[in-house]
């Protein structure tokens, strides 16, 4: 009896456990006009993008935990395709790539994720995503209405999503991604490639909906999205978006937080009252998800770094920093301001405000339910004076350029503008820890021509021959100006100009350094001029062409070139001026320590390394360094202090930290001169200094002891005062 009781209770037990289970499996994300709907019930979202390979899994628990505390739903990222399937076929999801590991962190702590799946992710990441193989794919044309494209957009995307279906991780399935991505910013280009463009965006909606994920498919920044797919905004400000039907919500997909750096630029900064009151004016005006880019930036470990030029930091200024601290004010102020606008969801989701004009720049939108829930948001958008307005026969105070949040149409509970929280001042400060050993290896280019990757009559482009295996091609070629260099017209030397499409250019002649020139995001082309220090008889001119990150956006940016382009010439010789582009040429892809594998423990005992090199005058230019550092004290995230070196890369334990740069410093940029109209703030500070100068070095790439640290310098710099130094917050209570 007792047994049969137990029995039926544990029959009971399970079948509303089965019940409620079959009601969740059951449960679709949808939308309507006001928001999404998850089971079922209208809800307004805040969102933050944290993007996983920009941070170490080691580091992902505590990153979201920040961010769930600071008021978030939900965390947005993109998925990087090129890391994922390196070459056709063969994937990847191993470490910082591991996905799954990922969404499930979120999933514990009980948030939820907008999975952008692209493939097309634009990011300031290496090719916009997208792996540099697919550029090779015979007869491929990206983003537009092309078969081999489609083909591998879809086998990606197929990709992905079952396997977040395998996983259970849809929010249809009780897992937590409540929206997908598809394609990304295709607006502006989709108006360029017209038709075709037009049957490529349709195609991508289908393509996706198909696949049938149980939770809405959205387009950022493409007005034309079909049904049912949401377009959605991207920008500094989005009050001013609406949806192109009216049964879709108002979707803010990238909020700026700030923006991010380039080499040779300077340092982005958004004041958080600006953002605030941005962010205040969307949900003011009826949006209901908005989404931080980014909420923490990270890192561009490795070669990931699109652009070019993208700095390895991808801080962006976000409320969280690169190395995982908080960031005051701007994490507080938004925390108040989430608190804020959540006490309204129940009046913002189910009802349209009442708009009152309270004054020229100060408005009331009244949001109230027939069962008494009203909330209110008091607007003065007049960014020089502030205002004092009558609301409900009471008086408010409005700063300039801000929003005052009545979540009981009585009492402010928040201003944009009034910012409590105190400035954090995170920091570098040294360690206890000493590079220890060092030794140096030359590069040695005097032998390039020994293996060569190929040789061509004429110049051919970087990319086709490196594929992307190395930044590094070399271009080598000789010249025979003749029995005696006195014969140079005038006694003048000779001038070499070499035109290069980008991105950095070294020129070598005779084994020596002549000069280096660099181009820019914007203008990647750079031309090298310089005397050509000549022999008589044979010369050798080895031109070290660099890429700096791959584009990542831009129309059909696959055919940009890189390279030297030609011409490369000799003027001033006493026969005249020689175009060299057309005679022979060989090429090289890589540094000789690359393929040796110095990076390594194991590679680095191939050569032979040399002591008490490292205070030679002047310093080398493409020398290799490696030195050992035990594990500082303390838990602090940690950097490397990179300011006396030129340009290259760094690795640590083999693991890639990334390109520095620290040669290049910031030009021309000017003060904080936001001036709180609708356009970009342009706050930008650093100038004349390098634009990025620590390295940010994961602690969960470390050991206690013996750490190896190897470094490529390009052209020259003072290893010897290299540091690793920690970061701190400097908030102070
Ligand atoms: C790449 O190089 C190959 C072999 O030299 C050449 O046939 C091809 O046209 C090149 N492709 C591009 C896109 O430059």
């Amino acid at each position: 009896m007792e047994t049969n009781n137990s029995v039926s209770k544990l029959f009971i037990l399970l079948s509303i456990g089965l019940l409620v289970n079959a009601l969740l499996v059951h449960t679709l994300v949808s939308y309507d006009k006001k928001a999404i709907l998850i089971n079922g019930k209208r809800r307004i979202l805040i969102s933050g993008s944290i993007h996983y390979p920009r941070s170490t899994p080691q580091m992902w628990e505590d990153l979201i935990q920040k961010a769930k505390d600071g008021g978030l739903d939900v965390i947005d990222t993109y998925v990087f395709w090129n890391i994922h399937e390196p070459s056709p076929g063969n994937y990847n999801f191993e470490g910082r790539y591991d996905l799954v590991r990922f969404i499930k962190a979120v999933q514990k702590q009980g948030l939820y994720v907008h999975l952008r799946i692209g493939p097309y992710i634009c990011a300031e990441w290496n090719f916009g995503g997208f792996p540099v193989w697919l550029k090779y794919v015979p007869g491929i044309s990206f983003r537009t209405d092309n078969e081999p494209f489609k083909a591998a957009m879809r086998g990606f995307t197929q990709k992905i999503v079952e396997m977040m279906k395998r996983e259970n991780l849809f929010e249809s399935q009780g897992g937590p991604i409540i929206l997908s991505q598809i394609e990304n910013e295709y607006g502006p280009e989709g108006k360029v490639f017209g038709a075709a463009g037009e049957a490529y965006i349709n195609w991508a909606a289908s393509m996706a909906v198909e696949l049938d994920t149980g939770v809405p498919w959205v387009m950022c920044k493409e007005e034309d999205a079909p049904d049912p797919v949401i377009n959605t905004c991207n920008g500094f400000y989005c009050d001013g978006f609406a949806p192109n039907k009216p049964y879709k919500p108002t979707l803010w997909t990238e909020a700026w937080s700030g923006w991010f750096t380039e080499f040779g630029g300077p340092l982005n900064h958004r004041p958080v009252e600006d953002l605030a009151f941005a962010v205040a004016r969307f949900i003011q005006k009826g949006g209901s998800f908005f989404n931080y880019y980014m909420y923490h930036g990270g890192t561009n470990f490795g070669r990931t770094a699109g652009g070019p030029f993208i700095t390895t930091s991808y801080d962006y200024d976000a409320p969280i920093d690169e190395y995982g601290l908080i960031r005051e004010p701007k994490y507080g102020h938004l925390t108040e301001l989430h608190r804020a606008i959540k006490q309204c969801e129940q009046a913002l989701v189910s009802s349209d405000p009442t708009i009152t004009i309270l004054g020229s720049s100060q408005q009331a939108y009244v949001f109230s339910t027939e069962n008494g829930n009203c909330a209110a948001f008091l607007s003065n958008s007049d960014s020089k004076s502030a205002a004092r307005v009558m609301f409900n026969n009471l008086h408010y105070d409005l700063p300039p350029w801000s929003m005052s949040i009545l979540p009981d149409c009585r009492s402010v509970v928040f201003n944009t503008a009034i910012v409590g929280t105190q400035t954090s001042g995170n920091q570098m400060l040294p360690t206890n820890s000493e590079l220890l050993s060092w030794e140096t290896y030359d590069e040695d280019i005097s032998s390039l021509e020994d293996n060569p990757t190929t040789t061509a009559v004429g110049l051919l482009e970087q990319i086709n021959i490196t594929r992307d295996s190395s930044d590094y091609l070399w271009y080598i070629t000789s010249v025979d100006i003749g029995p005696s260099p006195s014969l140079l017209r005038g006694g003048q030397k000779p001038t070499l100009t070499v035109q290069s499409r980008g991105h950095a250019l070294h020129v070598f002649i005779n084994g020596q350094l002549s000069g280096s020139v660099y181009g820019t995001r914007e203008a990647m082309r750079c031309r090298f001029t310089g005397p050509a220090n000549l022999n008589a008889g044979m010369n050798r001119i080895a031109l070290l062409s660099i890429a700096v990150g791959l584009p990542n956006n831009g129309i059909h940016f696959e055919t940009w070139e890189t390279g030297i382009l030609g011409p490369v010439l000799l003027r001033g010789l006493d026969t005249g001026n020689r175009d060299l582009s057309w005679q022979k040429w060989t090429y090289k892809v890589g540094l000789k320590g690359e393929a040796m594998n110095l990076v390594s423990a194991t590679g680095i005992s191939s050569v032979e390394w040399v002591k008490g090199a490292l205070f030679a005058q002047p310093q080398k230019p493409l020398t290799w360094y490696k030195a050992y550092f035990d594990v500082p004290n303390g838990d602090e995230p940690l950097a490397l202090d990179m300011r006396s070196m030129g340009k290259g890369q760094v690795w640590i334990n083999g693991e890639s930290i990334g390109r520095y740069w620290t040669a290049y410093a910031a030009g021309s940029c000017g003060l904080c001169s936001y001036s709180g109209t609708y356009r970009p703030p342009k706050c930008q500070l650093g100038c004349g200094e390098p634009t990025q100068r620590w390295y940010h070095v994961p602690r969960s790439w470390l050991k206690p002891t013996q750490n190896l640290l190897v470094i490529f310098e390009e052209v020259g710099g003072d290893a010897s005062k290299i540091s690793l130094v920690r970061r701190i917050t400097g908030k102070t209570i």
